[in-house]
């Protein structure tokens, strides 16, 4: 295609059906011609353009894998690939995946209703996942008689609002329906007062920088093959070219070889330009994983194992500090842990707020500290190697989409020091080795009083022995905390890090805390060696703990004047597998502790 003067142009559509979305994507793809006869309809016809979108997304529905559908037109001047995000409660989600490879975002809006409160999101969204340009298409004109101020109040409360948002965005503002057609591609005879061109002209001429990723050699390997030449490493080159004979290295590893072969998909290859998918063999057999990057020699790419970003949240849960997730970073899935949240964003005036969790929907800065050192890139530099989604460490959902602004120093100055006296010698003079027996279950549930029977067994056996409470450890290490799910998470993490520490050290520690979260106790056990970590379920009915009430806790709760009481109104979740599960309404509390022996024997 001689034709194309501009490079292709990847653009994402940001609007609810109420905003006419699928009647203006319809409407575009109708009269640029792009629609098959079929679904064109009858000739003469207008036809049904959202409901044609519609069945478009049931096609696609069953595919499932992709939630945004990308839809290919050309025109004589350019090709197109537009992101059409479904505009149901998961649009956030979509979003975030369409904007991360979009130049330009039209974003709608309702002539009648004006700037909503998602048409911020929409923006705040689009911007933070790189999008540079946006056009703010003021839809359904027919339905406010093609009214000039209307139009001129929308863009003009727009400019105000990306004005005070400091984002950098463009924007262009055309007064269209998608309805009617008018300045969607032909110029409409309604709107004289407009001498702006059409949407379709806008997308036609829009300049595009194209996006920054350097010049660099920059492969996320995807995964690795055996082949009769040796090790293959299969990916799709991010950034840069390579060629037979290059040298390159491997991050996080810092391993160096140079290229032997380059296989195409279905060939042999000299040299390699961006976007291939190829397969490198290398001139020796280096230790090279998933997950990695080969990057040029001489110009490597960064490693780091904190960052700071911003993250969208899309989770039902919020997301809270303390917390791990699994983090997908380019072709790498590695273990990230919250550590601070700096702040929310208040998408309508681009404030800083502070915040304790973020909920579904909202943009929050976050710092994380990852298992690992990985190989990344600051989403400004490369949005494959700086943009990352985080998954539910237990239902592998898509829980939030993030961008990495830049790494933090201090875990470059921070070392492990290696040490002469080890566990193993720590155990032998003890004569046994650390163990860390982990108690949960409801206030009132019986956990103390079965963990100080256990203690004063083992130290009857010359066991070196440390009980860690939660009234207890929350009188001192703790103090700063309260009951809040954020507090709870950050109590649990702290005393499973002690506990480490403890079991390191070669005693055989009692943990008893309420923990009421799944994802807590999960965090503590990863913390440990197989084997190490046995998780008590103190198993007593709600009813039962009630009833005891020791600390007339319960009755206070009740009655209104202790918020986020476990069991009243706040979750406590059980263990799914616990090492041994109590039934401590029956079973005294000497059978108890008696069964806890047993299985540390
Ligand atoms: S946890 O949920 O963060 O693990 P932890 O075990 O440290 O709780 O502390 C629980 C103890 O704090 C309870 O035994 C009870 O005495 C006291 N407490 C005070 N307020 C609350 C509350 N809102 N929810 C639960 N326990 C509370």
């Amino acid at each position: 295609m001689g034709t194309n003067s501009h490079p292709l142009l990847r653009f994402i559509t940001c609007g609810s059906v109420d905003d006419g979305k699928s009647t203006l994507i319809g409407r575009l793809l109708h009269d640029t011609g792009s629609l098959s006869d079929d679904q064109r309809g009858v000739a003469g016809e207008t036809p049904d353009f959202a409901a044609l979108l519609d069945g478009l997304e049931d096609e696609r529905a069953q595919g499932i894998t992709i939630d945004v559908a990308y839809r290919q037109f050309a025109t004589p001047r350019r090709r197109f690939i537009v992101a059409d995000c479904p505009g149901h409660e998961q649009y956030t989600r979509n979003m975030a995946t369409g904007a991360s490879t979009a130049d330009l975002a039209v974003v709608l809006v309702d002539a009648r209703k004006g700037l909503l409160t998602q048409t911020l999101r929409h923006t705040a969204i689009v911007s933070m996942f790189g999008v540079r340009r946006v056009v703010l298409a003021v839809n359904k004109m027919d339905a406010v008689e093609w009214s000039r101020d209307v139009f001129e109040q929308i863009a003009s409360d727009y400019r105000d609002h990306l004005q005070q948002l400091h984002a950098g965005l463009s924007f262009d503002a055309i007064p269209l329906s998608g309805l009617t057609g008018d300045n969607v591609v032909e110029s409409s005879m309604r709107t004289t007062w407009y001498s702006g061109p059409t949407l379709l002209q806008l997308l036609e001429s829009a300049e595009i920088e194209p996006a920054a990723t350097g010049d660099a050699l920059r492969m996320p390997v995807q995964w690795v093959n055996r082949l009769s030449e040796g090790r293959g490493y299969a990916g799709t080159i991010a950034a840069g070219t390579l060629a037979i004979g290059d040298r390159v290295r491997v991050e996080p590893a810092g391993t160096e070889a140079a290229v032997a072969r380059l296989f195409g998909l279905d060939r042999m290859l000299e040299t390699a330009a961006v976007d291939t998918a190829i397969t490198v063999v290398l001139d020796r057999e280096l230790d090279v994983a998933r997950g990695d990057v080969l990057c040029a020699a001489d110009a490597p790419v960064p490693t780091s194992d904190q960052f700071s970003t911003r993250v969208l949240w899309m989770d039902g849960e919020p997301l809270l500090p303390g917390r791990s997730y699994t983090m997908q970073l380019g072709t790498c899935s590695v273990r990230a842990t919250l550590t601070s949240l700096k702040h929310r964003l208040d998408i309508g005036s681009g404030a800083h707020l502070s915040a304790t969790q973020l909920r579904m929907n909202e943009i929050g800065a976050c710092e994380w500290h990852l298992d690992h050192a990985v190989a990344f890139e600051s989403f400004a530099d490369n949005r494959e190697l700086g943009g990352f989604i985080l998954v539910d460490r237990h239902g592998n959902a898509t829980a939030g989409a993030g961008v990495i602004d830049f790494a933090l120093r201090r875990s470059g100055n921070l070392h492990w020091q290696s040490l002469q006296v080890d566990r193993d010698a720590r155990a032998r003079i003890k004569g046994h080795r650390g163990r860390c027996i982990w108690l949960t279950g409801l206030s009132g549930a019986g956990k103390s009083t079965i963990a100080d029977a256990v203690e004063a067994q083992l130290n009857l056996r010359g066991t070196h022995t440390y009980l860690l409470d939660g009234d207890n450890v929350r009188h001192g290490l703790n103090r700063d905390l309260g009951f809040t799910a954020a507090d709870r998470v950050e109590n649990i993490r702290r005393v499973a890090e002690v506990a480490r520490l403890m079991v390191d050290a070669g005693l055989v520690v009692v943990v008893s805390f309420i923990s009421p979260f799944r994802a807590e106790r999960e965090m503590a056990r990863e913390l440990f060696a197989p084997g190490e970590f046995l998780e008590v379920f103190v198993d007593t009915p709600l009813a039962v703990a009630e009833s005891r009430d020791p600390k007339g806790l319960y009755a206070k709760a009740r009655a209104g004047k202790l918020p986020n009481f476990t069991g009243i109104d706040s979750p406590y979740e059980p263990p799914r597998r616990p090492e041994l599960h109590l039934d401590a309404s029956r079973q005294s509390v000497a059978e108890s502790a008696r069964a806890i022996l047993d299985l540390l024997d």
